[in-house]
């Protein structure tokens, strides 16, 4: 139908001024003269040599004489604003909430005053505005999203739309990823910014002048969704060379007195000039930026401020005197942009990420990939867990942190959770003792949250007891012990989507000679006995099992099911109806899969192999002395175990090296858990340890990586798909990131390996794929950190990690979709949790309490996950997710747009109104407007979102939709 003219003249006349809201602050610039945009900023870690609270300076948290030892967070704060009102014309911009709310906690309401009118001036900008800023190699969307929300909620509520950041800031991060622009994108930014990319990108771009262009984020979303306007700084973002006037930097102040022995006005004015004009010649418009600071600067800002005041007037006093063409201003990230905006030109497109980084030749920033896989793991479970807690707190509401057990709640967690994102943090770059502290706040954050774990005042079992029974977890007595237990419930939370079966092993909770009854079973291995459990849950609930000891007889000697069948034929062979896989007897080693539903038989070999570090290896940087990887061993030790539930191959290859290999009834997937450490320091600069998987695929130097566990990336050895690599690390310089997988195909046969959390992977030859799953290193690489990454753990032997990587053949045409859907269960895995029993067994006929319960009233489509439900600002943030990428189901239609309505699907409330937000929910979705840019491809029309009916959302491929919703509890009706 025809848009009637008036309304195209209201658009016209509407939209211009729309687009430029949040811009009106900017400086004015000089139309014919190149702009120089000066950008005073700071770069505070949220942890890194010094913990959070010791960059903070907290006298709260720090006892002396740790308390106030330079760099200080508070002291940064104290002094720009200081500066700030010294000087109308200064700009400051500043990045991480963790630190600006804590500060801004501490403030008197005048000091709060004086902030809100600065930001309303846009003298005080804010960049970015995640509580951190992340890292982006060994981060889970989930986990960034979540993270953004809180710090861009935090200045929703304290400056309204004056606080909004407009640019993305990214300008530490060891490399880029594709998911996070996409992430990015929808959150509303208009542009990013970036520090660090390879050498021999930057210097292809600076010849081409392409340091600027469009970076399209996702290959599913409708262009410009996922579209990110992408700025590459010219000096990573420190001041040009001989131009930091901060405390921590030794350049000359400028001096204008021509009397002293120092004057220097002249000089530096002229060296301002040539770098200006330099770097004018790698960027596209008459305006370029320049970042003036750097790590921790502006703890006195006043030496900043007067140093850069004195630049301005003297470079610009050149226009009048010397007919000089440069403008040099006070300026901000996000009114740079909004030049280049209104530049309209027509902008280069990039499709692929920025990985990996390398700032010199042999120097690969993908250590990191695999840095501290313990504390990765950690962060990854806490993601999960923290889901289960928002969940069963969205599902009770007000509930679960109120009442008699009503004092703990889930937001120490999501803010540890969101500490851990920052680009020291997960990524393992830390110092040891900034590390453990990273530990222990998750571990701080876990206890509210437990659920029979921590005692009274714990969320989850307040909200389970609230659904189900006030007697299902009771306060556990801490002097009474297991072995006097006659029986005890088990109870499984399950926040996934589908029901599930749940093989646990948890042996920490039983004693040997506990033998059960229901769907429990012992296996029997040497030392410690393990429970092994066989139990569903349904959809966004849970289910609460009962285990009753009912022969005091040790299984050692009992049952012939328990039996280990010590392997003793020719033959080494687990399997189930789906799956087979043959071991070589001599060596031990896996040697054959086969999927028996699609008759696919493919020869393999996996083992642990490590590589020599040398001295240039570090927490950031995989520099490995030689090409060829060293086997851990060539054989292992081998023994096999058979149970009703469960086939085992266990596999020990050294003293520090094992594996079970193991396959459950009905499974499609071989899991390979795999214990690695204490690494042995021996001689040389350290080990790193991989499994690698060898097989006889034709792959043509082509693997797959996920981005983030979202989006997946064709990876090729030695290229890069925008410029001429010339490669001279051919191991490290080709690892990538894996969040959750890693494939290899020949066009029809596929084999991937999930992995429970981050790692470095690669193809190194055609057909082999491997995953970096440990690392201990004796050297020290020159990136900062200056310790060696040594993670003694508590014996100080060093570290042992234990993990699992999930293995799955397929053809590739099914493969897609299975292999997501199994991803996703891994990141958000059933919880099982442990309470006192006594009494009457649960399944007794007369014990009426409820053993099952679903938040939901029906199931969801199969390609929608609800990403977030949590309750939090009187309202309720619900995030839904399609979760397949466009043509990714070549069979079936998961790969469909997918309908599906909100009305009644949840059983403990009721929506009664609904609002949709951009990404972080920290604007509604129908007054966000982003920069439009032209990139230089077809124009893809963007489709204009459809109204709102609750009845009725749509979600396109990989589209991903956030509401607030207001809700009407009818818990009665279900508990
Ligand atoms: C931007 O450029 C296009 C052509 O490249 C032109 O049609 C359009 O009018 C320009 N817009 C503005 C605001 O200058
Ligand atoms: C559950 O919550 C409802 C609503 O607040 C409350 O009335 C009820 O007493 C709670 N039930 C239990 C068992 O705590
Ligand atoms: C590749 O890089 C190395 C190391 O910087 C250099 O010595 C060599 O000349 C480069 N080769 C080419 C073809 O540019
Ligand atoms: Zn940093």
């Amino acid at each position: 139908p025809q848009i009637p003219s008036f309304l195209l003249l209201l658009l016209l006349l509407v939209v211009p001024e729309a687009r430029a809201s949040g811009y009106k602050t900017c400086p004015k610039v000089k139309p014919d003269m190149l702009n120089v945009h000066l950008v005073a900023h700071t770069h505070n870690d949220v942890g890194w040599l010094k913990t959070v609270d010791q960059y903070f300076c907290d006298a709260a948290t720090l006892k002396a004489p740790t308390w106030k030892t330079s760099p200080c967070v508070v002291n940064i704060l104290d002094s720009v604003v200081q500066a700030l009102l010294g000087e109308p014309t200064r700009r400051f911009v500043y990045v991480e909430m963790a630190f600006f709310s804590r500060w801004w906690r501490q403030q008197r309401e005048t000091t709060r005053e004086v902030v809100k009118e600065l930001v309303k001036q846009g003298r005080l900008e804010f960049a970015n505005g995640g509580w951190v800023m992340n890292d982006e190699a060994t981060t889970h969307y989930g986990a960034i999203v979540d993270q953004m929300t809180l710090g861009l909620c935090f200045l929703e509520d304290t400056f309204g739309k004056d606080g909004l950041p407009h640019v993305a800031w990214h300008i530490d991060p060891f490399g880029h990823s594709r998911e996070q622009a996409s992430l990015f994108a929808q959150m509303g930014f208009d542009g990013i910014f970036l520090g660090r990319i390879d050498y021999q990108d930057k210097y292809t771009r600076e010849v081409a002048q392409e340091m600027e262009q469009v970076w399209r984020g996702s290959t599913s979303l409708q262009p410009p969704t996922a579209d990110l306007f992408t700025s590459v700084l010219p000096n990573n973002y420190d001041p040009p060379s001989g131009l930091c006037w901060d405390i921590r930097c030794h350049d000359p102040p400028v001096v204008e007195d021509l009397g002293s022995p120092n004057y220097n006005a002249d000089s530096v004015v002229a060296h301002f000039l040539n770098v200006a004009a330099d770097q004018a010649g790698h960027y596209r418009t008459n305006h370029i930026i320049m970042t003036m600071g750097s790590d921790f600067h502006y703890e006195q800002a006043q030496n900043w401020f007067e140093n850069l005041d004195k630049l301005i007037r003297l470079v610009n006093a050149q226009q009048q005197t010397k007919g000089s063409r440069i403008h040099v201003l006070y300026s901000t990230p996000a009114c740079y942009l909004w030049e280049l905006n209104k530049a309209n030109l027509s902008w280069s497109v990039k499709q692929d990420d920025f990985f990996p980084y390398a700032d010199r030749p042999h120097n690969f920033w993908t250590g990191y990939f695999s840095s501290r896989p313990a504390l990765k793991r950690y962060e990854r479970i806490s993601y999960n867990f923290l889901q289960v807690c928002n969940q069963l707190e969205a599902l009770t509401g007000p509930v679960a942190n109120a009442g008699p057990y009503g004092l703990g709640d889930s937001a120490p967690l999501r803010e540890a959770m969101a500490v851990l994102q920052h680009h020291d943090a997960v990524s393992g770059t830390s110092r040891q003792h900034v590390a453990d502290d990273y530990a222990r706040q998750l571990a701080a954050g876990w206890g509210p949250c437990e659920v029979c774990g921590a005692g009274p005042g714990d969320v989850a079992s307040s909200a389970v007891r609230n659904m189900s029974h006030p007697r299902l977890c009771p306060i556990i007595n801490l002097s009474s012990k297991y072995p006097h237990l006659k029986s005890f419930p088990i109870m499984t939370v399950f926040h996934g989507l589908d029901p599930f079966l749940l093989p646990t092993l948890a042996s920490v909770f039983l004693l040997p000679w506990h033998q059960v009854v229901d769907h429990l079973v012992l296996s029997s291995r040497e030392h410690p006995p393990e429970l092994l459990f066989t139990g569903s849950a349904p959809a966004l609930g849970f289910s609460i099992y009962s285990v009753t000891q009912v022969h005091k007889q040790n299984p050692q000697t009992g049952s012939s099911w328990l039996n280990p069948q010590k392997s003793q034929s020719s033959v080494l062979v687990i399997e189930n109806e789906h799956t087979r896989a043959v071991f070589d007897t001599h060596t031990g080693l896996l040697k054959e899969l086969e999927n028996r539903d699609k008759k696919l038989v493919l020869p393999i070999r996996q083992a642990f192999f490590w590589y020599n570090a040398s001295k240039g290896s570090g927490a950031y940087i995989f520099a490995p002395e030689k090409l060829d990887a060293l086997p851990v061993s060539l054989s292992s030790e081998t023994h096999l175990v058979k149970t009703a539930l469960v086939q085992e191959v266990h596999q020990k290859f050294s003293a520090w090296c094992s594996q079970v290999v193991r396959l459950y009834p009905g499974q499609r997937h071989l899991e390979l858990e795999w214990t690695v450490g204490p690494i042995p320091p021996e001689i040389g600069f350290g080990k790193e340890v991989i499994s690698r998987f060898d097989t006889t695929l034709e792959t043509h130097g082509r693997f797959y990586t996920d981005s983030n566990g979202r989006e997946i990336l064709e990876r090729r050895r030695d290229y890069r798909p925008t410029w001429n690599l010339n490669q001279t690390e051919p191991v490290a310089g080709n690892y990538y990131p894996v969040n959750s997988r890693i494939y290899i195909t020949d066009g029809n046969i596929q084999l991937t390996v999930l992995t429970d959390r981050s790692q470095g992977g690669s193809s190194l030859s055609d057909g082999s794929l491997e995953l970096m799953v440990h690392r201990r290193l004796w050297s020290v690489d020159g990136c900062g950190v200056g310790e060696q990454l040594l993670e003694p753990g508590k014996d100080l032997k060093g570290l042992q990690v234990r993990g699992r990587h999930l293995v799955l053949l397929d053809t590739t045409q099914a493969a897609a979709v299975g292999h997501r859907l199994l991803a996703e269960k891994e990141v958000l895995a059933p919880q099982v949790v442990f309470a006192h029993g006594g009494g009457a067994p649960w399944t007794h006929p007369g014990n009426r309490r409820r053993t099952q319960f679903s938040g939901l009233r029906r199931e969801l489509p199969l390609a929608v996950r609800l990403l977030t439900a949590r309750w939090g600002r009187r309202t309720l943030l619900l995030r839904l997710e399609h979760q397949f990428a466009v043509g990714e189901d070549s069979e079936g239609n998961m790969s469909s747009p997918c309908d599906l309505g909100l009305e009644n699907l949840f059983s403990t409330f009721t929506i009664t109104h609904l609002k949709e937000t951009t990404l972080a929910a920290n604007q509604p979705w129908d007054r966000a407007s982003r920069l439009q840019w032209t990139p230089n491809t077809d124009p893809d029309l963007h489709t204009p979102a459809s109204s709102l009916d609750s009845a009725a959302i749509t979600l396109q491929p990989m589209e991903i939709r956030t509401f607030l919703a207001s809700v009407r509890w009818n818990l009665r009706g279900v508990v």
